[in-house]
C-alpha cells in the first residue's frame, strides 16, 4: 500500500513510518516539507512531503497529529475523500497527577471523521507506546480498530498485519472509538503507578489461559 503519515515527523509518526515502510511505500507528511524530507531521509525508501501532498500521493492515510492539532486536518478533506484514514490520536490531559481522557463526549477519531467527510476514519495504534514500535516487536500486540464498516476494518487490518507482531482486533463501529482511546491514559497510568515500564494492552483468549479447552 502507499501510505501517508500525517504528522509523520513526530515520535509516533516516525516510528510507524519505519514499521510500515518495511512492506509498504510510505510518505512522511509535515506542515513543513523540508522537515518531512529530513525525517524521511533517516528511513530507507521513505519520501517526505507537505501533509497535503503526502495525502495526494497516497492510497491510505495514518494520522499521528496531537489532538489539539486535529482542526488542521480539514485541509486534507478533498485529497482524503474515499480513503481509509487510520487515527492514532488520543486526547489526553494531566489532571490531579493522573493522565485522563481529554474529551467529555465523542472521540478524536469521530472529530477527525467530521473534519474529513467522505473519508473512512478508523482507530489504530492508539494504545501502543511509541517505544515499543521503535524496534522489532518480539511478541504479539493487539491493535484495536473501531471502524464504521467491517470492510474498512478489514482494509485497516491488512495494513496493520504488514507489521510483524501486530494483531488487529475489530472493536465495533466508530462510536466505540472513545472506548479505544480511553485505554491509552489507563495503560500510561498503570505503567507509572506500578513501575512496569511502558505497557500495551494484549487480550488473551480462554484457549491461552484456560481453564479447560
Ligand atoms: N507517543 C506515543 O507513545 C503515542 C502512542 C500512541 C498514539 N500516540 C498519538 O499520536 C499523536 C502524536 O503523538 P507524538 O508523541 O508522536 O507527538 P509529537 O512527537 O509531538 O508529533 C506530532 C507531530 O504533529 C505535528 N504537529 C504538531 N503540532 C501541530 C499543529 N498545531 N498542526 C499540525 N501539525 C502539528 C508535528 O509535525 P510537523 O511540525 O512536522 O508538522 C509533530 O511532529 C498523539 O495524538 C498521540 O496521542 C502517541
Amino acid at each position: 500500500m502507499r501510505v501517508a503519515v500525517v504528522g509523520g515527523t513526530g515520535r509516533m509518526g516516525a516510528a510507524l513510518a519505519w514499521q510500515l515502510s518495511k512492506k509498504n511505500e510510505v510518505i512522511i507528511g509535515s506542515r513543513d516539507p523540508a522537515r518531512a524530507e529530513v525525517a524521511a531521509a533517516r528511513l530507507e525508501g521513505v519520501r517526505g512531503l507537505g501533509n497535503l501532498d503526502a495525502v495526494k500521493a497516497a492510497e491510505t492515510v495514518v494520522v499521528t497529529l496531537p489532538f489539539d492539532a486535529l482542526g488542521s486536518a480539514s485541509d486534507l478533506r478533498d485529497a482524503a475523500k474515499g480513503m481509509l484514514v487510520v487515527s492514532a490520536v488520543n486526547p489526553i490531559v494531566l489532571r490531579g497527577g493522573l493522565l485522563v481522557y481529554g474529551k467529555e463526549t465523542g472521540s478524536a477519531a469521530e472529530d477527525l471523521a467530521l473534519a474529513l467527510p467522505g473519508s473512512r476514519v478508523v482507530t489504530g495504534f492508539n494504545n501502543i507506546p511509541v517505544r515499543m514500535l521503535q524496534g522489532e516487536l518480539k511478541g504479539r500486540l493487539d491493535v484495536l480498530v473501531a471502524a464504521e464498516s467491517k470492510k474498512s476494518y478489514e482494509e485497516a487490518a491488512r495494513l496493520m498485519r504488514t507489521v510483524a507482531g501486530l494483531n488487529p482486533l475489530y472493536a465495533g463501529p466508530l462510536s466505540e472509538a472513545g472506548t479505544v482511546e480511553r485505554i491509552t491514559p489507563l495503560v500510561l497510568n498503570l505503567a507509572r503507578l506500578n513501575g512496569t515500564g511502558a505497557l500495551a494492552p494484549r487480550f488473551v483468549s480462554r484457549a491461552e489461559v484456560g481453564p479447560g479447552a
